[in-house]
């Protein structure tokens, strides 16, 4: 088999590539580990900046998107037992959009079976090799059966546990890491959110996000130890919990209802550098992590997506290697403004386990009265929040 570019991984990252690729009449192929069926069902976050939303709907994508997709202009912030609200638009111009990763996902993957596009499911021991010179190759068994694939360039988009990342040599990278200490309980209920705008929530026992997915499906988020098990959440703890965080004095009340989704998720930040060696390119989470405080990961994945189908672009039509030179450049300024954003919510918002005489929360209350009574810093928070593109 014979390709242009070769793609492994068909999360956001991967599909879109193929799909956008295919737009330009550039050839791909998808190699994937999963079968289709998990990887339209994985559950991961939902909400989509206006730059995502513009460059789905550019490539064809945005029909029930624009159906079903929940525009916000505002964000909530509680604590206190009090809501102040962050007039997104307002201050932006801009907006988000909640619409679920698993959606993208299955646009994409509808949009690229019209196409005939060719994405492998279920694809074994997939191996990259030659991405120093000019040549590369990807390895795999499909069916049963290996195959080799030659690329002129190969699109690592396979996640933090993919194998493309380790393809570099590892003289050539340099991972920056910090875990934090505390993860997320996330869950889905089939009930009608209980607000309108997503809710950020301080408090003493820690953390809590209520964001939803649809008119009847709420999505919400508990703090926890990143060593608790998921056994140990009945879902009555969870909801008891859920009220006593996100609860009120205005009379606000939290409604339930049955929970058909829940696990524990750990959080980190992490960065490889460069995200390209050769004719391997790296994107989305095979690159960076970001803890989900910010609604940055899927965000990031499609900006880097949108920068290498560019790239690869100019390379194919106008024979410019400009873009693809300067790939991992332009996308490690957006990461790393990803990367301070994503930390400074999560340290505003998550109780530290090592706060044990009270000075960190007082310093959190401090910052998040400001960011609720200054304009000017309720506007970093939004400009970072819908998605700010470093100059
Ligand atoms: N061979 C083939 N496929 C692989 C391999 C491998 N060795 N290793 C991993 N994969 C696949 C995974 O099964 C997965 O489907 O690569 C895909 C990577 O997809 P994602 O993890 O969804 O990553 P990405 O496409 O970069 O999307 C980023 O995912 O984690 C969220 O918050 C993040 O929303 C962001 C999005
Ligand atoms: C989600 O809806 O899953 C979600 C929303 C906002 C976040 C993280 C997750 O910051």
């Amino acid at each position: 088999m014979r390709t242009q570019v070769g793609i492994v991984g068909a999360g956001p990252a991967g599909l879109l590539l193929s799909h956008l690729l295919h737009l330009q009449g550039i050839d791909s192929v998808v190699l994937e580990r999963r079968s289709e069926s998990y990887v339209l069902h994985r559950v991961r976050a939902g909400l989509l900046e206006q730059g995502t939303t513009d460059l789905l709907r550019e490539a064809g994508l945005g029909a029930r998107l624009d159906r079903e997709g929940l525009v916000h202009e505002g964000v909530l912030l509680r604590f206190d037992r009090a809501t102040h609200r962050i007039p997104l638009t307002e201050m932006t111009g801009k907006t988000v959009t909640v619409y679920g990763q698993q959606e993208v996902v299955k646009d994409i993957i509808a949009a690229r079976r019209v196409a005939g596009g060719k994405v492998y499911f279920e694809v074994d021991d997939v191996s990259v090799a030659g991405t120093s010179g000019e040549a590369p190759v990807l390895r795999a068994v499909i069916d049963g059966t290996p195959v080799e694939i030659e690329c002129d360039f190969v699109a690592g988009c396979d996640g933090f546990h993919g194998i493309c990342r380790d393809a570099m040599p590892a003289g050539v990278r340099k991972v920056f890491e910090h875990e934090y200490p505390f993860a997320w309980l996330g869950i889905l209920a089939k009930v009608a959110p209980s607000t309108d705008e997503l809710i950020y929530a301080f408090h003493d026992n820690g953390f809590a996000l209520h964001s939803l997915r649809s008119p009847d499906v709420s999505r919400l988020y508990l703090q926890v130890d990143p060593s608790e098990s998921i056994d140990n959440w009945s879902d009555e703890r969870i909801w008891g919990e859920l009220r006593n965080r996100l609860g009120t004095d205005d009379g606000w009340t939290l409604a339930e209802g049955p929970i058909f989704e829940k696990g524990i998720t750990a959080m980190r930040s992490f960065v490889v550098e460069p995200m390209q060696h050769g004719r391997l390119f790296l994107a989305g989470d095979a690159a960076h992590i970001v803890p989900p405080t910010g609604a940055k990961g899927l965000n990031l994945a499609a900006a880097d997506i949108k920068v290498l189908a560019e790239a690869f672009t100019s390379f194919y039509s106008r024979g410019s290697r400009d873009g693809l030179d300067g790939y991992s450049e332009t996308c490690l300024r957006r990461v790393w403004r990803a990367q301070d954003f994503s930390y400074w919510m999560t340290s505003l918002l998550h109780r530290a386990p090592e706060d044990t005489d009270g000075v960190l929360a007082r310093l959190q209350l401090s910052r998040l009265r400001y960011v609720a009574d200054s304009p000017a810093a309720a506007k970093t928070l939004a400009e970072n929040y819908v998605g700010y593109t470093p100059a």
